[in-house]
């Protein structure tokens, strides 16, 4: 039976990772006092003791305007453990899954990131992610690295509960309308991440970079849409929710520049294992009514 160490169970993707990847063996999902991943000790002596034959790392520094002021905290958990965990992984043969994202690129392309692009990401988050991109390929063990897009799900902090939230607290919401992306709920992550896994022959076989969103893509203004017309329908309340209104990101600066456009061609993950992911707008509906506020 193959030993699986989760990092990073109580975050979006990790949480749905604990629940898809039980059954693919003995699953050993530490929290951060037993894995720090920001001391290389610590991370050194859970996999000693673990022993995995596959590492799972959803663990990270994810709030992106926070990683401007705090970029090295973001760049030792996003750029530096995940090289180490890589290292752990070569020394033992086993397989490393790691979560990057689409933020690695500046956005200024129109058409969807390939693998091919060449990354320059435009904010310390990205920046740190590129590091722990290059210190996992760097390492040389088998490990693929999973590039995520605008991830969501039902716990900490992400843009569709913040959409929920205001679009009952206001009457007026301005949205940008010139980012795109792919929203992709974090359980189709953890249950892409099952399914890839159930065949670590064929993973090991093709280590490297691979884009995984849902399919299609569309502007952040498009997505709050979506949302809330699912939360309308789900919850029954027709009124009181705010009119949404299109703005632009020159508009509505943040601490950490944003790429404009982040989506992803997914061809190569599905030309080398078979993998494709629904739509955004479909996951979307399906996630709406499994909200507790319903
Ligand atoms: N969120 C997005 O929109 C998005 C987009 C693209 C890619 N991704 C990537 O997908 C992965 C998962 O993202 P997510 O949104 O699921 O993350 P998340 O919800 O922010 O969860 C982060 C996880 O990392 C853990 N963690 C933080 N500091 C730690 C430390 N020092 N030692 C050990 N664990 C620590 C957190 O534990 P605590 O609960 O203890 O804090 C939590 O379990 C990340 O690699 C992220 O970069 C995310």
């Amino acid at each position: 039976m193959n030993t699986i160490l989760l990092i990073g169970k109580t975050g979006q993707v990790g949480f749905e990772l604990e629940r898809a990847l039980a059954p693919l063996g003995r699953l050993v999902a530490p929290d951060r006092t037993e894995l720090d991943l920001t001391s290389a000790d610590s991370i050194r002596q859970a996999v000693k003791s673990i022993q995995p034959d596959m590492i799972v790392n959803a663990g990270g520094f994810t709030i992106v305007d926070a990683a401007e002021s705090d970029s090295e905290l973001a760049m030792q958990l996003n750029g530096v453990a995940p090289g180490i965990l890589a290292e752990c992984a070569a020394e033992t043969d086993a397989l490393l899954i790691h979560y990057s994202t689409t933020f690695v690129f500046d956005g200024t392309k129109n058409t969807p990131y390939t693998e091919e692009d060449i990354p320059n990401p435009v904010n310390a988050y990205g920046r740190s992610k590129l590091a722990g991109e290059r210190a996992v390929m760097a390492a040389g063990g088998k490990s693929l690295i999973l590039r995520a897009s605008w991830v969501y799900s039902d716990r900490r902090t992400n843009f569709v509960l913040a959409m929920l939230k205001l679009a009952r607290a206001k009457s007026e919401l301005k949205i940008v309308d010139d980012q795109i992306g792919a929203p992709t709920w974090a359980r189709d992550y953890a249950d892409a991440t099952a399914e890839l896994l159930a065949n670590p022959t064929r993973l090991r076989e093709a280590p490297g970079i691979y884009h995984l969103s849902a399919q299609s893509y569309c502007s952040r203004l498009q997505w709050a849409q979506r949302v809330i017309e699912g939360a309308k329908k789900s919850s029954g309340i027709a009124t009181g929710w705010a009119e949404l209104l299109p703005t632009t990101t020159a508009l509505y600066p943040h601490p950490a520049p944003r790429p404009l456009y982040t989506a992803t061609d997914n061809r190569k993950i599905e030309l080398a294992f078979g993998m494709t992911m629904p739509a955004w707008d479909e996951r979307v509906d399906a996630f709406i009514p499994t909200l507790s506020w319903r």
